[in-house]
């Protein structure tokens, strides 16, 4: 994958106790949908806690191509919607830099309108596979024009007099195939119905019905859920509290349970049970983690998160698992790496196609500082040194991707030599304050 322009290198070097109180910030995938549902939806919605992520900031920006006015106001987010089945055609490409999350739920919500959209993002982006979220919206009656290889970005859009309602099964655990389909299903005539064997993230489900859409979500007794979705309806704009992002969080955390010493609470936290398996890995892993003032906020479970340097011991991590903590597995490799014994993870063939082959890129980036490790088709086992002896001295190649770039430089918190990214510029994306956060906390990276 190519570097971006400009890189900037960054190092972090083994720390004193890492104490203090801090607030991640907000919501990825809970942010991209506010502007994109606000956006859609008729009249005003008012958004606090918003991610000011550079993902995020391009869905609003492509909303705003589309007819929607979005607008910050202080402390919030106030987005003016064109109302369901009114967003007009962008007059140029829609690009949406690094972020997987905005352009495939934006080719769902746009691919049924009767206009040309052209799609672009980066190196990375340019290489993810988009055919997952195409084939669906081919069975509505989408045309897809101007694909590069293997139904890749850039591409173009362009959407049938009357797009046909489907019935389709998620062939992979992705809420981002999940939520395409729906979004498409928005501008139907009629019930389109999302059938997913493996739950994943349900923000789509729940913040749709909160802006009004008919939908209703069924579970099988084997677990399987019927999402239907009536097209045509009226959407209305709501007032939204995103809270903090877990996959944020994480960093700080496992920095956290790997410092000697360190005793932090992160504040205001996402606790949806789709997203709080790396948490309960951790726990079996023998971290101390408290959960205080669990709360409800916006229809949302939410806590203040209490995490103290701890003694890790190897697990093994279920497959199943995987939907819950699918962006956490960089970090869980890093705490893997401070455990006594082995971690053995599995089900992580969806690492391969996120920002960059993770898999691969955890795996080389471990080598690289030392640490034992075996690297198969679809799963990883890590071997630590809880007291950090010999590990780190290298610098890890981030290939574009935030999390890659993240995790690694926790590593280098306990480490005994320091631990080099070849480039941070990534992290803006969805964690713009993370180095002032962690050296908030005492971490020493620069
Ligand atoms: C997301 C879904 C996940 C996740 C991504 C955000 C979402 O992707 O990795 O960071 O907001 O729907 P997949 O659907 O590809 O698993």
């Amino acid at each position: 994958m190519n570097a971006p322009a400009t890189q900037s290198p960054a190092t972090a070097r083994r720390s004193g106790a890492l104490v203090g109180r801090v607030r991640v910030p907000g919501d990825k995938s809970i942010s991209h949908r506010a502007l994109m549902f606000g956006g859609l939806a008729s009249g005003e919605t008012r958004i606090s806690g918003l991610l000011e992520g550079e993902d995020v900031l391009r869905t609003g920006e492509a909303m705003t191509a589309m007819g929607a006015r979005v607008v910050r106001d202080g402390a919030e987010w106030v987005v003016t919607g064109t109302g369901n089945g009114c967003l007009l055609e962008p007059e140029a490409p829609l690009d949406f830099g690094n972020a997987g999350t905005g352009s495939r739920l934006t080719m769902g919500l746009v691919g049924p309108y009767d206009m040309r959209v052209r799609f672009v993002g980066d190196a990375s982006l340019s290489q993810r596979p988009m055919g997952r979220v195409l084939d669906p919206l081919r069975q509505m009656g989408v045309q897809v024009l101007e694909a590069a290889d293997g139904d890749r970005m850039p591409l173009t859009l362009h959407g049938p007099k009357h797009a046909a309602p489907i019935s389709y099964r998620v062939p992979v655990a992705s809420a981002q195939v999940k939520s395409a389909v729906l979004l498409a299903g928005l501008n139907a005539m009629g019930v389109t119905t999302v059938i997913e064997p493996v739950m994943t993230r349900d923000h789509t489900e729940k913040m749709l019905a909160g802006f009004g859409a008919a939908i209703e979500v069924e579970t099988d007794a084997d677990g399987t859920r019927h999402i239907r979705v009536e097209g045509r309806g009226r959407l209305t704009g709501q007032v939204i509290a995103v809270p903090g992002d877990p996959s944020s969080a994480a960093f700080p955390l496992v920095a956290a349970l790997v410092v000697p010493g360190s005793d932090i609470t992160i504040e205001n936290v996402l606790m949806n049970p789709t997203r709080t398996g790396l948490i309960t890995t951790l726990i079996e892993m023998g971290a101390s983690i408290e959960l205080l003032n669990e709360r409800m906020a916006g229809g949302e479970d939410v806590a203040d998160l209490r995490v103290r340097a701890s003694e890790l011991k190897g697990v093994a991590v279920p497959a199943e698992r995987a939907p819950s903590m699918i962006d956490e597995y960089p970090v869980l490799a890093v705490a893997a790496a401070f455990a006594e014994g082995e971690t053995l993870m599995r089900g992580l063939d969806e690492l391969r196609v996120k920002e960059s082959d993770r898999l691969a890129a955890v795996a080389r980036g471990l080598e690289a500082n030392g640490v034992d490790c075996t690297e198969g088709a679809d799963t990883l086992a890590v071997r630590g040194r809880p007291d950090g002896k010999g590990l780190g001295g290298g610098t890890v190649a981030t290939h574009l991707d935030h999390r890659i770039a993240m995790s690694f430089l926790v590593l280098g918190l306990a480490s005994e030599n320091p631990v080099a990214v070849d480039d941070r510029t990534m992290i803006a994306t969805s964690f713009p304050e993370f180095m002032d956060l962690m050296t908030g906390l005492g971490a020493d990276v620069a």
